[in-house]
């Protein structure tokens, strides 16, 4: 599995073939926008952890210049999208799926979850994407929830993706707790530094995961890891 750090909470999963893209905002981050058109993106798969602006924005770009892809979400989501004539398989809290790719959970975020025009976007979730013999947990925006606790009951992780920026999302202090909820001891971080909120001192983040064992990484963008 293959990780590629889009800015902000955007992935770029590529696994069995396939190109997954996690919450696309790539037009509206200033830190991203001159260096990766969003209508460039190959994908097969769309997946999408809530409805909030900074999640979707380029959901729709990258549909049209994908017309095969497809929407993963929770019901509310995919059927908004539907409207718009962009097809999606929805799902909800606590279900799976075996795609063509792998498997996908649906699980507990602890955040909210609207468009930008009011509209109710379900429940806000995150994913454990289960693919060649990997799994990974994305987090998507939440706090640090007991539901964590839950993950390594069914799937034993190689990689967490945590959210550390606070203010709307838990910071670092209580990602360095969820990586132990989630039993699991490589961490990329992500919504962070995109805006004013959210910016945080890297090497201190990493200290703090280092105390506990963990290894935090922080990709620059357009970056990969591979698990
Ligand atoms: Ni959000
Ligand atoms: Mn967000």
């Amino acid at each position: 599995m293959k990780i590629t750090y889009l800015g902000h909470a955007s992935l770029l999963i590529e696994t069995a073939g396939k190109k997954l893209i996690i919450d696309p905002f790539i037009s509206g981050n200033p830190l991203i926008k001159d260096k990766l058109l969003p209508e460039n993106i190959q994908a097969d798969y769309i997946l999408i952890t809530h409805a909030h602006q900074d999640h979707v924005l380029d959901v729709e770009t990258i549909a049209k210049a994908n017309p095969e892809a497809k929407i993963i979400s929770n019901f509310e989501i995919v059927t908004y999208y539907s409207k718009l004539g962009i097809e999606g398989h929805p799902m909800n809290h606590g279900g799976s799926w075996n795609f063509d790719f792998g498997r996908v959970t649906m699980v507990n975020a602890w955040h909210s979850s609207s468009f930008a025009d009011g509209t109710y976007g379900g429940n806000p979730a995150g994913f454990v994407i289960e693919s060649n013999n990997k799994s990974v947990y994305i987090a998507g925006d939440t706090g640090l929830t007991m539901d964590m606790k839950l993950i390594p009951l069914f799937t034993k992780l190689n990689l967490a993706v945590l959210p550390i920026g606070d203010n709307f999302t838990m910071g670092v202090e209580s990602a360095v707790i969820a990586a132990d909820f989630v039993e699991c001891n490589q961490i990329l971080g992500y919504h962070y530094d995109t805006f004013g909120y959210i910016e945080i001192d890297h090497e201190k983040a990493k200290e703090a995961f280092d105390k506990s064992g963990k290894e935090l990484i922080l990709l620059p963008l357009l970056n990969s890891i591979e698990i």
